[in-house]
């Protein structure tokens, strides 16, 4: 058996998780920042600035070659959508070019999921929209660790039903525990570690329980709504419940999903550029 927690801390590329998306996560976090602590943030990583640039002049705004500053693609695509591209940025660095295209399905399923999240965190008190979308776009960042560790051993069954059944027989643990060790050595703040761990099961949750259902409900209707290879929620009748606990039926789960379909080109943007 494979001794994953120690295996994970010494992947080479994994220990340079960099030093901006912390400060990110702590801007985001932050109900009081502002425009200007974001663009802050972001003049200091080359790749996240050039890409929130190019993002703002890409065809899809309609403003081409128009916008020539961090200050003002930042004013120009708001908050919510540079915090994403920001994080996202910094997160497929960790890969080389090749790896990150193979794991396009991947980032849309990710991506999915954050959008959904946002969507359900508005219906449950004590969430925060923004660090929710976070923790949904990092939610199966575990996954990726145990690609990025063990690639051979991992690679096989990433896309298969029954992933945790499967990570648990392989590794003996699932992706939802290495996601917590992951992001715990990145210091990441417990906002986003809990709705990470917790993602697929509520069981033993204490803290930020707003923000691990809205994940939760988020994985496991991305599954039933969308065909993406990458999706690894479970829809069951316990998800049924705690959905219409928050007020959604399948009728807003429609909407929700023209909502993704709309989404798509801004998807296949945030991964492709
Ligand atoms: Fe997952
Ligand atoms: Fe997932």
């Amino acid at each position: 058996m494979f001794d994953v927690k120690r295996d994970i801390k010494k992947t080479k590329s994994l220990s340079t998780i960099p030093v901006v998306m912390r400060r990110l996560i702590e801007t985001i976090s932050n109900d009081k920042a502002t425009f200007e602590d974001l663009s802050h943030v972001i003049e200091h990583d080359q790749a996240v600035a050039e890409k929130i640039v190019a993002m703002a002049n890409s065809p899809f705004f309609g403003h081409t070659g128009m916008i020539n500053s961090i200050d003002q693609a930042v004013m120009f695509l708001g908050f919510d959508l540079v915090k994403s591209i920001a994080i996202s940025t910094t997160v497929v660095h960790l890969f080389s070019k090749t790896e990150a295209r193979n794991l396009t399905e991947f980032w849309a399923h990710a991506f999915e999921v954050a959008f959904v999240s946002d969507i359900f965190s508005k219906k449950i008190a004590l969430t925060n929209g923004g660090v929710c979308f976070l923790a949904g776009l990092l939610h199966d960042i575990g996954r990726l660790v145990l690609y990025l560790t063990y690639k051979e051993d991992y690679k096989g069954i990433m896309f298969e039903e029954n992933l945790m059944e499967k990570e648990t027989e392989r590794f003996g643990v699932t992706h939802s525990k290495v996601g917590r060790w992951f992001l715990e050595d990145a210091h990441f703040p417990e906002e986003i570690i809990y709705p990470v761990q917790f993602h697929h099961s509520l069981e033993g949750l204490e803290k930020h329980k707003g923000l691990a259902v809205s994940v939760l409900l988020a994985e496991a209707a991305v599954k039933k709504i969308r065909q993406n290879i990458a999706a690894d929620g479970i829809y069951n009748d316990d998800t049924e419940e705690l959905l219409s606990a928050i007020g959604f039926n399948e009728e807003d789960l429609k909407q929700i999903e023209d909502a993704l379909i709309k989404e798509e080109e801004n998807i296949k943007m945030f991964f492709h550029l």
